[in-house]
Order: C-alpha cells, then sequence, then structure tokens
C-alpha cells in the first residue's frame, strides 16, 4: 500500500452541483502517530446533508474547505496503528470518508462486529439513518400507538426506515410519498398502507386521498410543497419531526412554500427541528430493537452501491437526484 485516492472538493456548487465541484487527489498513505489509526475504508457514507456544507456559510456544521478532502460517515479496517483497544484486523466506524486510506484518531474510531451484520449496515440500519428515523419518529415526534403517520422521501435511507418503524411501534395508518412508481411499489411491499409519487399531482390532493382522516405525525424529510401539504392534513395537536428539506438544498431562491403556518395555531400543531447527534443517548436501545427487527426478519432496508472513490461524486449527484433506493453507499 502507497497510494491513497480521496475526492476533494474543487469550487464551490451554485444550485445544483456537478462533477466539477470535485476533484480526484492521489496523496501517500498516512502513517500513524501515537493514538492514531490507519483505517482501509470499505464504504463510505453518502449524505444529503453534505450538500449544505459545500456552501461558505455558517451553520451546525463548518463548511467544507476548498481544495481539501470531503468528510462523512465510513466503515473500514484497521491496516496500522498501535492505538489502546484497537488492533489490526478491526474494522471501525468513523468520520473520514470519501477517502480509500483515513488516519483517523483512535478517539473517533468506534469498533462494530462484522459477525453482527454486514458492515455496509453500519452507516445504514443500524447506524446513523437508522438512529435518525428512530429519534426523531419516536422521541421527537413522540409517536403513539394507533396514530397515522406520513414521510416524506420515505423510499430513502432515513424514511424507508421511519416508515417500516411506525409499523412496528402500532401506527394504524403508514403513508409515504417518493420520486417513482418503483419507489411506490417498494413501500407497499415494505408494509405501507399508502404511497404515491408526488409527480403525480399536488402532493395535497395525494396526502388527502392517502390518510381520508388526518395525520398525526409527519416525518419531514423534504420540506417545501410537502411540508405545507402535512400542515393541512394534520389533525389537533399534530406533531412534525423537522429532519430534512431535500427539496430546497440546491435552491437559489427562498422556498415559495409551507404558505400555511397560521394552521399551526388553531390546530395546536408543534413542528420541532431535530439533530441525530444530539439522541445519542438513545443509540443504544436502538442497536438493540433494531438488531432484533432485523434477526427476526420484521425489517427490510436497501442500499444502493456505488463501486469506487472516483465514482463518489457521482454517487452525491445521483443520490440529489433521486436514483437511490434505500441507503446510498460507495464501495471502496
Ligand atoms: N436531522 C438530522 O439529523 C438528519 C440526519 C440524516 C438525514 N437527514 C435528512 O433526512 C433527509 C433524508 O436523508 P437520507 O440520508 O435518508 O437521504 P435519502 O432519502 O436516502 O436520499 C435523498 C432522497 O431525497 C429525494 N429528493 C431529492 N430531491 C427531492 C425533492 N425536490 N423533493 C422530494 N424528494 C426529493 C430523492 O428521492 P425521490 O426519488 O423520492 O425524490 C432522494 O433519493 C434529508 O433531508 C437529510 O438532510 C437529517
Amino acid at each position: 500500500m502507497s497510494t491513497n485516492r480521496e475526492i476533494h472538493l474543487a469550487s464551490r456548487p451554485q444550485g445544483w452541483p456537478t462533477a466539477d465541484n470535485f476533484r480526484l487527489v492521489e496523496t501517500e498513505v498516512p502513517t500513524p502517530g501515537p493514538g492514531q489509526l490507519v483505517v482501509r475504508n470499505r464504504f463510505m457514507s453518502v449524505d444529503p446533508y453534505m450538500r449544505g456544507r459545500m456552501n461558505d456559510v455558517k451553520s451546525y456544521v463548518p463548511p467544507f474547505a476548498l481544495d481539501a478532502p470531503l468528510d462523512g460517515g465510513a466503515v473500514g479496517e484497521v491496516v496500522a496503528g498501535d492505538a489502546e483497544g484497537f488492533a489490526p484486523g478491526d474494522v471501525v466506524l468513523h468520520g473520514l470518508g470519501w477517502r480509500e486510506y483515513a488516519l483517523v484518531d483512535a478517539k473517533g474510531a468506534r469498533k462494530v462486529d462484522p459477525d453482527l451484520a454486514p458492515v455496509s449496515a453500519y452507516l445504514s440500519v443500524l447506524g446513523m439513518t437508522g438512529l435518525t428515523a428512530y429519534a426523531g419518529l419516536l422521541d421527537v415526534a413522540a409517536m403513539k400507538p394507533g396514530e397515522t403517520v406520513f414521510v416524506s422521501g420515505a423510499a430513502g435511507a432515513v424514511g424507508s426506515m421511519v416508515g417500516q418503524i411506525a409499523k412496528l411501534r402500532g401506527a394504524a395508518r403508514v403513508v409515504g410519498s417518493a420520486g417513482s412508481p418503483a419507489k411506490v411499489e417498494r413501500l407497499r411491499a415494505l408494509g405501507f398502507d399508502a404511497a404515491f409519487d408526488y409527480h403525480d399531482g399536488p402532493v395535497r390532493d395525494q396526502l388527502r386521498a392517502a390518510a381520508p382522516d388526518g395525520v398525526d405525525v409527519y416525518f419531514d424529510n423534504v420540506g417545501g410543497e410537502h411540508l405545507e401539504a402535512a400542515i393541512g392534513a394534520m389533525n389537533l395537536h399534530g406533531r412534525a419531526a423537522i429532519c430534512g428539506m431535500i427539496a430546497q438544498y440546491n435552491a437559489t431562491e427562498p422556498p415559495a412554500a409551507p404558505r400555511n403556518l397560521a394552521l399551526l395555531i388553531g390546530k395546536r400543531l408543534t413542528l420541532r427541528g431535530f439533530l441525530v447527534g444530539d439522541h445519542g443517548h438513545l443509540r443504544e436501545q436502538f442497536v438493540k430493537e433494531m438488531a432484533g427487527w432485523l434477526r427476526d426478519g420484521r425489517i427490510s432496508y436497501d442500499e444502493t452501491v456505488v463501486d469506487g472513490i472516483e465514482r463518489a461524486p457521482e454517487a452525491f449527484l445521483g443520490m440529489l437526484r433521486g436514483e437511490n433506493l434505500g441507503k446510498m453507499l460507495v464501495r471502496l
């Protein structure tokens, strides 16, 4: 091993990113210092929030630097380093994806069990996206058995978990929206009671038909027209977990919707934004419950895998365009 390849941010996108915003760069494989590990990454996560970090604006995470590697969740094998508690061959989860070899501070690495699940699962169903769904639905929106749940971006990594967890935890009706007929079909196979393609007509009309008795919990991955429709459909004391607003991540103008926020008053609605990082206290409970559902075959998860670090920008752009079913990953 001598050469490492990594993806740098070459320029900041204006609106939709393109392949020109990224650059494949060759470097030397790093040498570990005290307390450090060199990890040969096997899978890396491709996440919507990265789009926000490509803008040079103040946010809850600092922007990516130009001409420096991007980063994000990754899982790989320790190949060098003698940090206490780790040995070559260990499989670890850490935050330095977008490169083939990562120099990781051992404090930022967590060992995972490759015998419990395929290693990619630690970036999807058993990882950050699974926990986001679990925490947002059960903690932030406090879903109760017997309620009706609507989730947008429902065929994606987070959304597909939200719908299934809702059913497993006793939701009376689960409705999902997604961007293609194939995705809608997949949602039905996953046990959603109703699903629609948001390209087929106004979200408001399709949601009303899919949830005629209204919505108690809305899990928002999309924002804009979806959020406006959900507010319109929500029942008294409804709660929305505001997880993401992907419809506006590439927008150059402020969103036109929601225009109906005044409904929050009469309906006594709660709209609550959240970040999964604030819900680490649920991780143990989540992993235990999710591992049980997986073992019993009660939950399914999809992964869309793109091969090769050189194709990571393509995977990212594809995810923004909706080319993924479930979690978008790059195999390195
Ligand atoms: N708050 C947190 O801590 C947290 C953590 C993780 C993720 N998130 C957020 O959760 C959401 C889902 O993330 P994910 O990782 O699970 O991604 P994902 O849903 O697997 O992938 C993104 C999906 O968004 C959909 N999409 C893209 N543009 C859209 C548009 N204009 N309108 C409607 N749908 C659109 C596409 O599916 P279609 O084919 O259906 O359009 C695409 O597949 C994102 O908003 C993300 O930022 C938040």
